[in-house]
């Protein structure tokens, strides 16, 4: 397919404005913009230029005028709109969580299980943020020492939560003490958290895992951090950690990384491998762009594998 007609939904939002930043840099296809009907009408920065945002609407979305959407509009609109692209003929790299867990829908991490990609029939879904920087750093662990108990704490920076509370951070600094937990929660654990789980087990093909997560907003504008502590099979030294991480695609090691140095970076920043002196096994820190990695990048990624290996028609 020489030039794939491609739709950026959700092209207002903080996710949807990085896909059309890394999509003009690489000047890939011919872009339309879509958006609520609150934003149609208006315009989008895109390259040098402007695109007019058209509603995403079922029929604009199947027309059979799309070969390739990216979905960055959340769950509820997400449900409804991509099966429409689909059944007009677009393959769908989709971000909300809607499809991330639906059988036969591959969740992918091009690092990680690219492979999976091209089996789809329809849908990629692109997983969570913290799931995506988190299985970078887990997968090479896993591969050179079978994973048995992953722990993780988070710290997510405010445009995880989307253009409005990236705004809200900007115009009203928060108030010393502020860390939130605003997700929803089931019994005592959050969504972001269960999610964490899930989607890690399917991406490592690890349905018995053992992971526990806690999950908290920080401060910060862009780039989550995590701590992480890991249980292995074969025992790894710090060392031995420092070697794989270093050798893994989409990893970058590094002594201290801050959500700082992430930021604007395609990379997952790997730091801190040292002895977990409560545990059998390693602890890590781990950083990224939530919103390039983490989100619009990781989507890119996958489009370009499905191109390469002529996987976009359903
Ligand atoms: N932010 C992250 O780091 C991140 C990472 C991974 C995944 N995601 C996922 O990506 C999705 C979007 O996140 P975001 O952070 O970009 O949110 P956002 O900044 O709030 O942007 C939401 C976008 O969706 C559009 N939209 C909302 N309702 C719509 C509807 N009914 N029909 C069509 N378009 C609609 C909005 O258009 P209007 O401007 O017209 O309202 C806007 O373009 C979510 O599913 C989120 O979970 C986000």
């Amino acid at each position: 397919m020489a030039e794939p007609r491609i739709g950026v939904v959700g092209a207002t939002g903080a996710v949807g404005s990085v896909t059309l930043e890394l999509l003009a840099e690489r000047g890939l296809g011919q872009v339309r913009a879509f958006a609520s009907s609150r934003s149609a009408g208006t315009t989008v920065p895109y390259g040098g230029s402007e695109l007019v945002v058209e509603e995403a609407t079922k029929g604009a979305l199947g027309s059979g005028e799309l070969d390739l959407c990216f979905f960055s509009v959340g769950t509820g609109p997400s449900s409804e709109l991509v099966p429409a692209a689909v059944a007009g003929g677009a393959v769908c790299v989709d971000k909300s969580s809607a499809f991330r867990l639906t059988d036969g829908v591959p969740l992918v991490v091009p690092e990680v299980n690219g492979d999976r990609a091209p089996s789809h029939q329809g849908i990629v879904a692109n997983p969570n943020c913290s799931t995506i920087q988190l299985v970078c750093a887990l997968a090479p662990l896993h591969e050179a020492g079978g994973l048995t108990s992953v722990r993780v704490a988070t710290y997510q920076s405010a445009s995880g939560a989307g253009a409005e509370r990236m705004e809200a951070l900007r115009s009203q600094p928060p108030a010393d003490g502020d860390i939130v937990m605003d997700w929803d929660f089931e019994g005592d654990e959050s969504e972001e958290e269960s999610k964490l789980r899930a989607e890690t087990r399917k991406i490592l093909e690890l349905p018995d895992l053992s992971l526990s997560a806690t999950c908290a907003r920080v401060p910060v504008l862009v780039g989550h951090s995590q701590a992480v502590w890991v249980e292995t099979e074969q025992p790894l030294s710090p060392d031995e950690a420092r070697e794989i991480l270093a050798a893994a695609p989409g990893v970058t090691m590094t002594e201290k990384p801050t959500p700082r140095q992430a930021a604007g970076g395609d990379q997952v920043l790997v730091g801190r491998i040292r002895e977990d002196r409560a545990g059998e096994g390693l602890a890590l820190w781990v950083v990224c762009d939530n919103l390039r990695k983490g989100a619009a990048l990781n989507a890119i990624q996958i489009a370009e594998l499905l191109l390469a290996s002529q996987a976009l028609a359903a």
